[in-house]
């Protein structure tokens, strides 16, 4: 099984930014975890800056992977084009947030891409990339 995790702005940043939301650790470090748990399966990860990018790369393995876990970042509530990118592949996405923006700003409230995803894991920290992936196993 092929499995892409895909993190948009500012994820880059994760073990620095705003450690009182997003926590301590490193995305680095995280997915090192993840990857010796999950031996099993064939688990890449991805970081943009830019939402072309983020698109490319939808369009580059979205007829050949099996799943994709997204984290787009602000692009979640702004981005009509990375919701439209995956509307046209065939690879289901799972949409992750480490926050639960529906405690937040009223901003990050709504999601263009949320219609177009398999399922949505909300507010409960970098673990939610794992359960995705359970998901995605099943
Ligand atoms: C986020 C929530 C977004 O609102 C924010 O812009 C992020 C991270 C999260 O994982 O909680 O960059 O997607």
């Amino acid at each position: 099984m092929k499995i892409l995790i895909i993190n948009g702005p500012n994820l880059n940043l994760l073990g620095k930014r705003e450690p009182e939301i997003y926590g301590s650790q490193t995305f680095e470090q995280y997915f090192e975890e993840l990857k010796s748990k999950y031996s099993i399966i064939d688990l890449e990860y991805y970081q943009s800056n830019i939402e072309g990018e983020l698109i490319n790369k939808l369009h580059e393995i979205g007829f050949y992977y099996d799943g994709v876990i997204l984290n787009a970042g602000a692009y979640t509530h702004t981005s009509i084009a990375i919701a439209d990118a995956i509307a046209g592949i065939k690879t289901p996405v799972i949409e992750v947030h480490i926050s639960n923006v529906h405690a937040r700003e009223s901003f990050r409230h709504h999601s263009y891409l949320s219609k177009n995803c398999k399922g949505i894991i909300v507010g409960l920290g970098m673990d939610g990339y794992r359960l995705a992936l359970e998901s995605f196993l099943k």
